[in-house]
């Protein structure tokens, strides 16, 4: 469903994707119905791998060497980085599986974290972009026409592929079991 949108610069877009996002965050904390939760965490991680890859690809890079403080920017990829960690888990798992609603809430935790690093006044990423004086015009356009191909080719998170990591670098973790719930300790 590759609706026509309206032009926005880059700030209103990425800025629209986070509220975007928010709300189903919002929607899953009340859903019952595990169909729903399921429904919901599928669109979920589709918004946020389409929206770190049109950050990472475009706007990130443009930021880089133009911002104050380019530490904001590594900070950024760190961050996407351990949010594509609990997406992954969650691409493979469903409301059934034990954890699940709990990796969503942290997920959206550590959004919301990101998120406000970005929107942040004065000091946040968004604003030195604005202060760097960036063409947010262009890079709205760009942003958007990437947005639209990816949201083409992921369809509604039904071909979406496993997220890639830019900062990690593909340590591997060992899989314990959950301690507790119940079991003795031997
Ligand atoms: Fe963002
Ligand atoms: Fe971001």
């Amino acid at each position: 469903m590759a609706s026509r949108q309206k032009k926005m610069d880059a700030i209103a877009l990425l800025k629209a994707d986070h509220r975007k996002v928010e709300d189903l965050f919002a929607q899953f904390e009340k859903a019952r119905d595990r169909d729903r939760k399921e429904k919901l965490v599928k669109q979920i991680c589709m918004e946020l791998s389409i929206h770190t890859m049109i950050e990472e690809e475009i706007f990130y890079p443009t930021c880089a060497g133009q911002v104050k403080d380019d530490d904001l920017l590594e900070e950024a990829y760190v961050e996407h980085d351990g949010a594509k960690v609990l997406v992954a888990e969650l691409m493979n798992s469903g409301p059934d599986n034990e954890f699940f609603d709990a990796k969503v809430h942290v997920l959206s935790e550590m959004i919301k974290h990101h998120v406000k690093e970005e929107e942040k006044r004065s000091e946040g990423l968004f604003a030195e972009a604005k202060d760097a004086g960036l063409d947010m015009d262009g890079l709205g356009e760009r942003l958007m026409q990437r947005k639209q191909e990816l949201m083409e080719e992921f369809a509604e998170g039904d071909n979406l592929p496993a997220p890639q990591t830019r900062s990690f670098t593909g340590h591997e973790l060992q899989q314990g079991k959950p301690i507790g719930a119940g079991q003795a300790a031997d």
